[in-house]
């Protein structure tokens, strides 16, 4: 059994380059332990207090209560230049020398709260490019130096990369320590389960219609077998399932206004769940394009999302692909092949 203190002080022994990160990732795990009681302990967290966040959504009272307590990490750690979080407009600066720049969804699956379901903390963590920090964050998902998401659930867990591999630790109800319960997790290659909101089917452009449909017609459509759904409503709960066996995430965009990208944000909810998914085997698209290679523009922009086994994503990705090229248009398009586009 080896702690999460533990482990990373021995990272830093090996690899004292990696100091300012041992540092950051130690005073981020003591907040979500906190994060992580208070929710347990329960209460008023779910009502909304009157604000809105960048992006419109009504905050919540752990909301806001998450920001402050994995702020306060990034301050305590000393190692941090700007913080880019979901519930900030724009980015806080702390210190323009510091060698790291986090961007952070502090609670991930807000409307799941009130419901005792599994909720969640997002974490990117990126190098300081120097000059303006407000524009800090504005590199792709392939800079990133470590990423990591904490669910705060049964169990509270931590899955966790620095960029070799992707590790699962859960934390110790009596001790608060988290310990490491798997290395180096492999998501399942192939996969006969799918996660997506199919409230909004009939909002999908083209691909994500027919790849859904085909799906549904199960052993006699074109994949020749049944698929399950699952769908939690919080992107941590969702990703921790496929990390733990297999399945394909999906939240594309959509005919709804201010939902043509989607609805997560592309640099703390897509590119370190992507980074963590394919340290750990698996694939992250929008669809099209993988997402580590998008250079935002923006803290709060948003993009489609579809992750998990690879093969099931790439399946995602030949719809788009015969979409774009008028194939799904032909009076003789009825069966595909994954590897025909
Ligand atoms: P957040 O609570 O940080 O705003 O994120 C909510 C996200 C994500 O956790 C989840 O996958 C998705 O929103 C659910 O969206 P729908 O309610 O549209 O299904
Ligand atoms: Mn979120
Ligand atoms: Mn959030």
């Amino acid at each position: 059994m080896i702690a999460l203190d533990e482990r990373l002080q021995l990272l830093k022994a090996e690899q004292p380059e990696r100091a300012a990160l041992i540092e950051l990732f130690t005073a981020l795990a003591a907040k979500a332990k906190e994060v992580s009681r208070i929710i347990a302990a329960g209460g008023d967290l779910g009502s909304t207090i009157g604000d809105q966040n960048a992006d419109g959504d009504a905050q919540k009272a752990l909301d806001v209560m998450a920001d402050d307590e994995f702020l306060d990490a990034a301050k305590l750690s000393g190692v941090v230049a700007a913080y880019c979080s979901e519930e900030q407009d724009r980015a806080v600066i702390l210190d323009q020398n510091a060698p790291l720049v986090i961007a952070i969804d502090p609670l991930d699956g807000s409307s799941n709260i009130d419901v005792n379901v599994s909720i969640g903390t997002i974490i990117s963590v990126l190098p300081n490019p120097g000059g303006d920090l407000q524009q800090s964050a504005m590199q792709s998902g392939d800079q990133q130096l470590a990423a990591a998401f904490f669910v705060y659930g049964p169990q509270t867990t931590l899955y966790l990369t620095l960029g070799e591999g992707t590790d699962l630790y859960r934390m110790d109800p009596i001790s608060g320590l988290f310990v490491l319960i798997e290395e180096r997790i492999e998501i399942a290659e192939e996969t006969s389960e799918y996660a997506i909101n199919a409230s909004n089917a009939r909002q999908w452009f083209t691909p994500i219609q027919r790849y859904i449909s085909d799906l549904l017609l199960g052993e006699e459509g074109p994949r020749e077998r049944n698929f399950n759904m699952r769908w939690i409503g919080s992107l941590v709960a969702d990703a921790g399932r496929i990390f733990n066996r297999g399945g394909v995430f999906l939240y594309p965009g959509d005919r709804r206004p201010k939902y043509e990208n989607g609805r997560l944000r592309l640099i703390y909810e897509a590119n370190p769940v992507a980074f963590l998914v394919e340290q750990a085997g698996g694939a992250a698209t929008d669809g099209a394009a993988r997402i580590l290679e998008k250079t935002p523009t923006e803290i709060h922009e948003r993009t489609a999302l579809v992750f998990g086994s690879k093969t099931e994503v790439r399946w995602v990705g030949s719809y788009e692909a015969e979409t774009r090229q008028g194939l799904d248009q032909s009076p003789l398009f009825s069966h595909r092949n994954l590897f025909r586009s």
